[in-house]
């Protein structure tokens, strides 16, 4: 263990997280988010990312717990992600322990944050939402979302999760089968195809979509942030580098003052039965037929890039509203089945 320890408290010892860590962070992750968990991918990036704090929480030497902040906004806001407990350890409030001193180290780093922001997975069908003591539910994503500032507590806001899984050799029969729905559910005369989604590769072109005042509204962000694979960020100058860093292929309705808009993030290994791959998609806005225009176009593009193969599991993030239909265009093709129930994603936000 050479590093050195950056703080104390509770019977903990906290250490800055380095690439040698690796196997002891894995040997805490067994089994998290059921086989979905994007560290051991991630973790070799975040040793390097710039404004990013991974702090490690030690018992007599021995790793419990991991918690990571990066710093977004312009310097205002940290995003929590990768918060775990080594599973003997839990319940004995090590999270809140490990997250009060990343929160103090992270302040000491950068003064100028003054927001925490972080995304979770809440299961309706396991029973009432474990909201957490910090955060209040002032707000959900919908028509009339709620955002009240204070010091204490931001906003908390949902979108919907559809989790659908299958061998990246049938896509290819799976996309057929999403086109042929979407002919008939439009109506499209027959030989006329569905018009394709609009590819935005130009960084300009991008960077005046994100930057358009009226984004929010028009594509209802929840809480006005784009949420990248978890990861939710004000769509602001200073975040376009942020998002930029994630390789994303975004997809939009039109060229201009796009409704709706969507990417994937590039489909990457995940533990999940013994070694499968997470493709995560996007979606902003509420236009159904838009959502199944976007979720065939970028199957295609994961397709005519080769950048799945085995196992896949797919997950699309959307509004709420959006949930039913695409649940049901996702239906009827034996080699792509749906693997979860409904389930949100909620987002949640506070002062430090
Ligand atoms: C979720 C997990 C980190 C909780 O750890 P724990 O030490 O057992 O949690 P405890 O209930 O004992 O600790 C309670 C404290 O942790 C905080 N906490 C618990 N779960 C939390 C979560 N998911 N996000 C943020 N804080 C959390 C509580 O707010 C409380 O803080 P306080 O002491 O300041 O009031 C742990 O069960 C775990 O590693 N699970 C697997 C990974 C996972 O699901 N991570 C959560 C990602 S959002």
């Amino acid at each position: 263990m050479a590093g050195s320890c950056v703080g104390e408290s509770d019977g903990l010892t906290f250490w800055v997280a380095e690439q040698k860590d690796y196997d002891d962070v894995m040997s805490i992750s067994v089994q998290i988010y059921g086989g979905n968990d994007y560290l051991p991918h991630r973790y070799a990036g975040w040793m390097t990312e710039p404004d990013r704090a991974v702090i490690l929480g030690r018992r007599d030497g021995k790793l419990v717990a991991l918690v990571s902040g990066l710093i977004v906004d312009e310097g205002c806001t940290v995003v929590v992600e990768g918060l775990r407990v080594c599973p003997s350890e839990r319940g004995r409030g090590v999270a809140g322990v490990i997250q009060r001193f990343a929160d103090q180290y992270i302040q000491q780093l950068y003064p100028s944050v003054r927001t925490k922001r972080q995304t979770k997975v809440d299961e309706p069908s396991a029973g009432p939402t474990q909201t957490l003591s910090k955060f209040t539910e002032l707000g959900r994503r919908g028509p009339n979302p709620i955002h009240v500032k204070t010091s204490e507590v931001v906003t908390m806001e949902k979108g919907a999760g559809l989790s659908i899984i299958g061998e990246a050799d049938s896509f290819e029969g799976f996309i057929s089968h999403l086109r042929n729905k979407l002919h008939s559910t439009t109506g499209s005369e027959p030989g006329v195809s569905v018009p394709q989604m609009f590819l935005i590769e130009d960084e300009q072109h991008l960077k005046n979509i994100l930057l358009d005042p009226e984004l929010p509204s028009r594509v209802e962000l929840p809480g006005g942030a784009i949420i990248q694979d978890w990861q939710a960020l004000q769509p602001i100058e200073g975040n376009l580098e942020i998002l930029a860093r994630r390789n994303l292929t975004w997809l939009a309705d039109k060229p201009e003052r796009p409704a709706f808009l969507s990417f994937y993030t590039p489909p990457y290994p995940i533990p999940y039965k013994g070694g499968s791959l997470r493709f995560n998609i996007d979606m902003f806005g509420t236009d159904l037929v838009s959502a199944k225009r976007a979720l065939a176009g970028h199957f295609e593009k994961v397709r005519e890039r080769r950048e799945v193969k085995g196992k896949v599991l797919v997950h699309v993030y959307l509004n709420k509203s959006l949930w039913e239909g695409m649940r049901e265009f996702c239906e009827g093709y034996t080699g792509v089945t749906r693997c979860r129930e409904y389930w949100e994603q909620l987002f949640l936000e506070r002062g430090m």
